[in-house]
């Protein structure tokens, strides 16, 4: 049985930051792995955090074969819808995800970490998100309804035990700029039919639209996912970091062709108020597959 690394269902946490790295030079990726294998988060556990690592899906494959899933590729080309609606590419190298209770504890901990690694990689995108409203996206809706349970996430987002990568999962990391101005324009009745459930209490609509958000990302049709989507940003200039955990990467590429439009023509009308600013899939191992690569003494940050 390959172990999780745990923050993936750490819910609850109101401080989180996403920091994405490029290797100073493309011959350090390889030394990039087990230096990142080699980080812990802080041995305390009540002011805690909590740290995921990834790797982009071609470099993960160069030093770990074996443990690596079959046909999983990094975000290497623009998703782009027929009326030319365009998901960015914006593969980096690595990603680290550090959640805690408090915004404090995240900084100090993701300062240490890129010190770290300072010899080989550095910060290519910073992202710090924080909870508004409790579990509401800053559309104003309620985000993750349909997320499996804590007790079902596991065993539908990783990669199952036998197969290559198994207790990993594949992470689709995708920040999405929001156009609040046209958004809070719309009447709460349009932007209910936009994402397809109601506003207040996130109940599915009975006769939703075949172009609302939950229809062009259908569960039933492409697969489940678990999502630990994040509000992020300032006053004036924010959105959602779409933070996607699959099993297989085939659901999630399909959900972001869906929305583009691809094939049916019928782009997803969430996206006339939102654009997609970045798009990178990290494999994110066990945190078995970690602890066999990390070759420095685990001392916390
Ligand atoms: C601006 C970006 C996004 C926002 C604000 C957003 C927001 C929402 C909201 C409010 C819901 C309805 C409640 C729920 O079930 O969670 C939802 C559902 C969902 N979203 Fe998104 N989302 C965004 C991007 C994405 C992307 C990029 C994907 C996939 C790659 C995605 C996949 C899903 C899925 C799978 C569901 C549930 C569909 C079902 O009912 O089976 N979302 N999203």
């Amino acid at each position: 049985m390959s172990n999780p690394q745990s923050g993936i269902f750490a819910l609850g946490t109101a401080a989180h930051a996403y920091l994405e790295f490029d290797a100073e030079e493309a011959r350090q990726g390889p030394e990039l792995v087990p230096a990142i294998a080699s980080l812990r988060e802080p041995r305390t556990t009540m002011g805690g955090v909590n740290l995921v690592a990834g790797f982009r899906p071609e470099l993960w494959r160069e030093v770990a074969l074996d443990d690596a899933p079959a046909e999983l590729a990094g975000f290497n080309e623009d998703v782009a819808g027929p009326d030319g609606f365009t998901m960015p590419a914006r593969q980096h190298d690595a990603v680290l995800w550090l959640s805690g209770s408090a915004y404090d504890v995240v900084f100090e901990v993701a300062r240490k970490a890129i010190a770290e690694l300072a010899a080989l990689a550095s910060v290519a995108a910073e992202t710090s998100s924080w909870p508004y409203l409790h579990d509401r996206d800053l559309t104003g809706f309620i985000d993750g309804t349909e997320n499996p349970t804590l007790i079902d996430a596991p065993e539908l987002v990783l990669v199952p035990e036998g197969k290559p990568g198994s207790g990993g999962t594949i992470l689709l990391l995708q920040k999405w700029a929001h156009d609040a101005t046209a958004w809070e324009a719309l009447p709460a009745e349009r932007q209910e039919q936009v994402i397809g459930r109601t506003k207040l209490d996130s109940v599915e609509l009975e006769d939703r639209l075949e172009d609302s958000h939950v229809a062009s990302t259908d569960q039933d049709r492409f697969g489940k996912i678990f999502r630990r989507n994040m509000p992020y940003g300032t006053v004036t200039d924010h959105g959602t970091m779409f933070v996607g955990f699959s099993s297989e990467q085939r659901p999630l590429s399909a959900m972001l062709e869906s929305m583009a439009g691809l094939p049916s023509g019928r782009r997803d009308a969430l996206t006339l108020y939102t654009r997609a600013l970045s798009g990178a899939y990290y494999f994110i191992p066990s945190a078995d597959a970690l602890r066999r690569l990390a070759t420095l003494p685990a001392a916390p940050l």
